[in-house]
């Protein structure tokens, strides 16, 4: 009798040594593993925010026809304290909803597939972290990605055979359609029915106006021949 209750209050005592350290450490372990997936997100976010965004925000996101988004300037216009988490939490959501939608009235495009654009709710999160918990190594990333062009392979072997939907996946990975419309309607840019291969090359080589240039390791000459095929199969007005 004596034996048993000695043994149960030594089990109950066990369970709340055991039951203390996991409280203990439980916490430590879920904000290790938030922080590991955030820094993956941003990593994701980079080569997408690296041939998307940058022609706009600068290839460190430094602002250029749009705002700073890099380095907490997002933040900072709205005076919330970088790692205050309520404020971090509103940020990412304000953030979020404008990649999604766009700035109406102003050339910030739309994003979100279901507004037209070519990102999906999880992309717009990683970019959404990258200009959050972006570091200066996160944005040199971006830099050297975008300086060097970056490589989407699924353009080059992405299913499609006719260089009509080839051109229309570069236009949509290369981010033509953010100035151009996703039609080619028209945009910041002027629309593009009607310009030729020939002209098509002169402008993404050397660009008049504010147009940023694609050298040929961002954009081959084959990409561009598919693109001119694409740009000849939009109906003109
Ligand atoms: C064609 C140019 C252009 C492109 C491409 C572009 N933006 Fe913008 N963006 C702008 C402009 C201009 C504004 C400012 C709109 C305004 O006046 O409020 C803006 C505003 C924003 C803002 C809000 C900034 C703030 O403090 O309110 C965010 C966030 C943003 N852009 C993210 C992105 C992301 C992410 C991408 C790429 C997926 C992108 N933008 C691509 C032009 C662009
Ligand atoms: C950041 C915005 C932006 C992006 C991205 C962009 N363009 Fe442009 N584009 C412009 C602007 C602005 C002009 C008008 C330049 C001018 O005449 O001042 C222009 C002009 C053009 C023209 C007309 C040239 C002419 O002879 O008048 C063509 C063709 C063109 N772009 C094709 C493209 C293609 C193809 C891509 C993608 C590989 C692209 N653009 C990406 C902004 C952009």
């Amino acid at each position: 009798m004596e034996k048993r209750v000695t043994l149960s209050i030594v089990l109950t005592l066990l369970a709340i040594v055991v039951l203390g350290a996991y409280i203990n450490f439980e916490p430590d372990r879920q904000v290790a593993a938030a922080q590991r997936q955030r820094q993956e997100a941003v990593e994701r976010g980079a080569p997408l925010f690296a041939s998307l965004c940058s022609g706009c925000h600068g290839q460190r996101g430094e602002g250029k026809v749009g705002p700073m988004v890099a380095g907490g300037a997002y933040l900072q216009r709205r005076g919330i304290q970088a790692g205050d988490p309520n404020g971090m939490r509103l940020a990412e959501i304000e953030m979020r909803k404008t990649i999604a939608r766009g700035v109406p009235k102003t050339v910030m495009p739309a994003w979100a597939v279901e507004e037209g654009g070519s990102l999906n709710q999880e992309q717009i999160l990683e970019i959404a972290y990258l200009m959050l918990y972006g570091e200066e190594k996160d944005w040199h990333k971006v830099e050297t990605l975008a300086a060097g062009g970056v490589q989407q392979p699924f353009v080059a072997t992405g299913g499609a055979s006719d260089p009509v939907s080839q051109g229309r996946q570069i236009y949509e990975a290369k981010g033509c359609n953010a100035c151009h419309g996703p039609k080619g309607e028209g945009g910041v840019g002027p629309a593009l029915p009607g310009f030729s291969e020939a002209q098509i090359t002169t402008q993404v080589r050397t660009p008049k106006g504010t147009m940023p240039a694609f050298p040929p390791d961002r954009l081959s000459n084959d990409e561009i021949k598919a693109l001119a095929a694409f740009i000849e199969s939009l109906p003109k007005k």
